[in-house]
């Protein structure tokens, strides 16, 4: 947090099969995995650039189903939403409901809070295959998916929230939330 390249909107990817982004999204995952992520966008490893990667694991299974490389290949059992890249990446609300969740970020260390997002959304973006996903998303991959575009946007999650009392340093997460939900960093 503080870093002027996460402060300005990123910008959209010409050509999304380039090697140049193929490499950047390896660069990513790799950074996603180490800081034990669920989710990264450019911007926080310092690239302009509107790409973002997300995974979402099956509840209760945090420990056992960060991705590795290998299990890439392996088949998608493991995860509720498996590790995803979209490049310039779309989304709009479905309906106006909104929900509150516990939100960290990589890029705002030692702290959690609780934001408010829209809690069903449709969404589209492009892999590096310069292939077409658009899908629809509730809970907490829309979250997830909502978190990473606001990176895009110059946006941090502190940004959103409307209730300050509920930042709170990661050593007090006892007192307020659940350590499954407070434990995603994205
Ligand atoms: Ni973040």
């Amino acid at each position: 947090m503080g870093h002027p390249v996460l402060r300005k909107p990123a910008r959209p990817v010409a050509d999304p099969t380039a090697p140049e982004v193929r490499r950047l999204v390896e660069d990513m995952f790799e950074t996603m995995v180490n800081a034990e992520g669920t989710g990264l966008a450019a911007p926080q490893v310092h690239v302009p650039l509107s790409v973002v990667l997300f995974y979402v694991a099956r509840e209760g299974e945090e420990e056992e189903s960060a991705p590795r490389e290998a299990e890439l290949a392996e088949g998608e059992h493991a995860f509720l939403v498996p590790p995803t890249v979209l490049i310039n990446p779309r989304w709009e609300a479905l309906g106006e409901e909104t929900e509150m969740g516990v939100e960290g970020c990589l890029s705002v260390p030692g702290l959690i809070g609780e934001v408010p997002r829209f809690r069903r959304i449709r969404y589209r973006g492009l892999t590096p295959e310069g292939r077409e996903i658009a899908r629809e998303a509730e809970g907490f991959h829309a979250r997830v998916v909502q978190h990473e575009c606001d990176h895009l946007e110059g946006i941090l999650y502190p940004q959103r929230m409307t209730d300050l009392s509920s930042l709170v340093f990661t050593e007090e997460v006892g007192a307020r939330f659940s350590e499954e939900e407070a434990l995603r960093r994205y």
